[in-house]
C-alpha cells in the first residue's frame, strides 16, 4: 500500500561536474521505474543544474535543509522559494549530522517542517539514536520524544505528506547497518507512535525510511521489513551502480 521511496543523501558531495556525471549515469538506468519512488539530494551550489537535469524525469530533486523564514537576515539558509525556484519536491530536514554539528534542535526541526508543508515541499524528518544511548536502553524513549517534539507543528489532516527517516546515528556511514529486526522493532514504535499522533489510518500511509549504511547487499532484506517503507542512502548513493542496486531491491520487494 505505501510506495517505496529510496533517497539518495549526497551530504557534502558532489560539485556542478560530478553532479552532471552522476546524474546523467543515472538517468537511464532507473527511466522505466514505476512503483518506486526515488529522489536526490546535492549540495545547494548543485540544486539548479540537478533540477534542469532531472526536469521530466521520475527522479526527485531533494535540498539537505530548508530554513524556516522566507528571505532575510539569515545569513548561510536558503528559503523554500528558491529551494522550489531551483526544482526542489522535498527537503531533508533535522539529519543527525545537522543536530550533532550545527545546533539543531527538535523546534528548529519543527519549524522548518511546518514551512516545508506550508509551502508544498515534502519533509524527510530524520531521527534515530546514538551509540551511547543505545547501550543505555534509551532507544524508544530518544526516537519517539525527537519524533514527537520534531513533528510538534503537523497536523492530522497533512501528516500522510511528512517522510520519517530512522537513522541510528551509530550506523550512518560507519558500516554498521541495523539488523532488520533492529530497525523494524523501532519503526513499528514509531509508526504506533504516529497513530496515537494522528490516527491509526493516517500513521498506516505514513512512510518511514530506514537509512544507516544501507547497501544494494543489505536493502532487500531491510525493506522487506513490514514498517520499513524505503531507504536514506547515504554512501552508496555516490555511485549510479550501487544506487540503483538499492533501487533494484526496492523494486523487487514492491512486485
Ligand atoms: P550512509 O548515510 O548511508 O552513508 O550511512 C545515511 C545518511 O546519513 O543519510
Amino acid at each position: 500500500m505505501r510506495k517505496i521511496f529510496i533517497a539518495g543523501n549526497w551530504k557534502m558531495n558532489n560539485g556542478l561536474d560530478a553532479t552532471k556525471t552522476l546524474l546523467e549515469a543515472l538517468k537511464p538506468l532507473v527511466a522505466d521505474i514505476k512503483n518506486v519512488d526515488i529522489a536526490v539530494a546535492p549540495t545547494y551550489t548543485s540544486l539548479a543544474v540537478a533540477g534542469e537535469l532531472l526536469k521530466n524525469s521520475n527522479i526527485a530533486l531533494s535540498a539537505q535543509n530548508i530554513s524556516w523564514a522566507d528571505s532575510g537576515a539569515f545569513t548561510g539558509e536558503i528559503p523554500a522559494a528558491m529551494l522550489k525556484e531551483a526544482g526542489c519536491t522535498h527537503a531533508i530536514i533535522g539529519h543527525s549530522e545537522r543536530r550533532a554539528m550545527f545546533g539543531e534542535t527538535n523546534e528548529s526541526v519543527a519549524k522548518r517542517c511546518r514551512k516545508a508543508l506550508d509551502v508544498d515541499l515534502t519533509p524527510i524528518v530524520c531521527i534515530g539514536e546514538s551509540l551511547e544511548e543505545r547501550e543505555a536502553g534509551k532507544t524508544m524513549n530518544v526516537v519517539l520524544s525527537q519524533l514527537t517534539e520534531s513533528l510538534a507543528s503537523v497536523k492530522a489532516n497533512e501528516a500522510d505528506r511528512v517522510v520519517i527517516a530512522y537513522e541510528p546515528v551509530w550506523a550512518i556511514g560507519t558500516g554498521k547497518t541495523a539488523s532488520p529486526e533492529q530497525a523494524q522493532e523501532v519503526h513499528a514504535a514509531i509508526r504506533a507512535k504516529l497513530g496515537e499522533l494522528f490516527g491509526t489510518d493516517v500513521a498506516e500511509k505514513m512512510r518511514i525510511q530506514y537509512g544507516g549504511s544501507v547497501k544494494p547487499t543489505n536493502a532487500k532484506e531491510l525493506l522487506s521489513q513490514k514498517d520499513i517503507d524505503g531507504a536514506l542512502v547515504g554512501g552508496a548513493s555516490l555511485k549510479a551502480d550501487s544506487f540503483k542496486g538499492i533501487i533494484d531491491a526496492a523494486v523487487e520487494v514492491s512486485a
